[in-house]
């Protein structure tokens, strides 16, 4: 695609951001009855930076059906960015990859300590779907996005592959293990966030279809750039420390496979994200180029 598109599609991301970090801080504004420090914590990672993919996802998918974002995708963005903020925190934690950095600043718990991490991670998961089921007015597309969001970051989605990324630090995984821990611990929230924007914009059961396996597609390859981007970028670039996947003994595509190998295969899967779009027409253009932006990502 030409320049002009990539400095078009790079100015729609930031006003997609700014759109998900004004309904976040509205939000945390208007819920005045959290704990101050609970608050002060929650929004200290929450409304510090994070290039809010998968909230944006949610927005384009809205506008390219419904000619316009509503005000139902903006709460499902920002739901979904709430938990995707809550599953970072608790991934930083000692007790899971004991990070020190995120989003250029300390950790929460760095910041604070470790059970205010804890809690303000709750605090964040819940309020996600406290504001899905207050903010939505028609309770039918209600709880279908909290069914989505609870089915995409539960025991069987990012939660589930967040235990295998645990389990396979001690026995190393093979290919299939990693392609189950990069599905559930990313892919997954991606899908959701594909779909929870597919229902927003009203979109048929063929085109939820196809959207929630482009997301599916767009995360696996996601992830492993960030397993790339751990071992080429800096720390400066990422906000968060890089390295850390070695020093960890964690499976990674590039430790299994190596990078060229990694490169390959996330080419393969733009490709096949690109396929699942076959059936749009130019609206989907903004959903190509962020497939073959993945692996261009500098952070
Ligand atoms: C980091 O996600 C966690 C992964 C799934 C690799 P992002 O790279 O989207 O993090 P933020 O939201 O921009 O900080
Ligand atoms: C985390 O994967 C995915 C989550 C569900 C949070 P990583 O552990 O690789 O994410 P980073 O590199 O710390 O952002
Ligand atoms: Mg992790
Ligand atoms: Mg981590
Ligand atoms: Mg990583």
């Amino acid at each position: 695609m030409s320049k002009d598109f990539d400095v078009e599609f790079k100015k729609d991301l930031m006003r997609k951001a700014d759109i998900v970090t004004t309904a976040l801080g509205t939000i945390m504004q208007e819920q005045s009855e959290i704990q101050p420090l609970l608050s002060e914590a929650m929004k200290y990672t929450l409304l510090s930076g994070g290039k809010r993919i998968r909230g944006a996802i949610v927005l384009w998918i809205c506008q390219m059906l419904k000619g316009k974002i509503t005000h139902e995708a903006k709460t499902a963005a920002a739901a979904i960015e709430m938990v995707h903020t809550y599953s970072l925190v608790h991934d930083d934690l000692p007790a899971m990859d004991n990070d020190d950095l995120r989003r250029g600043k300390p950790t929460l718990h760095k910041k604070y300590d470790e059970a205010t991490a804890i809690l303000a991670g709750d605090g964040l998961l819940t309020l996600a779907f406290e504001m899905l089921a207050t903010e939505i007015p028609d309770s039918n597309l209600a709880i279908k996005l909290v069914g989505v969001l609870a089915t995409v970051a539960g025991p069987s989605g990012m939660v589930a592959g967040q235990m295998a990324d645990i389990l396979a630090e001690k026995q190393p995984a093979n290919i299939e293990s990693l392609e189950y821990i990069h599905q559930n611990k990313t892919a997954m929230m991606f899908s959701g966030a594909a779909t929870l924007g597919a229902l927003c914009g009203d979109a048929k059961r063929k085109q939820l279809h196809n959207l929630a396996n482009y997301g599916l597609k767009l995360g696996l390859c996601f992830q492993i750039a960030d397993d790339i981007l751990d071992v080429c970028s800096t720390s400066e670039e990422m906000g968060k420390t890089v390295g850390k996947d070695q020093a960890q003994d964690k499976t990674t595509y590039p430790s299994l496979l190596g990078l060229e190998k990694s490169k390959e295969i996330a080419e393969k899967l733009t490709n096949e994200a690109l396929d699942t779009l076959s059936s749009f027409d130019e609206k989907a253009d903004t959903l190509r180029y962020l497939a073959t932006e993945m692996l261009n990502r500098k952070n």
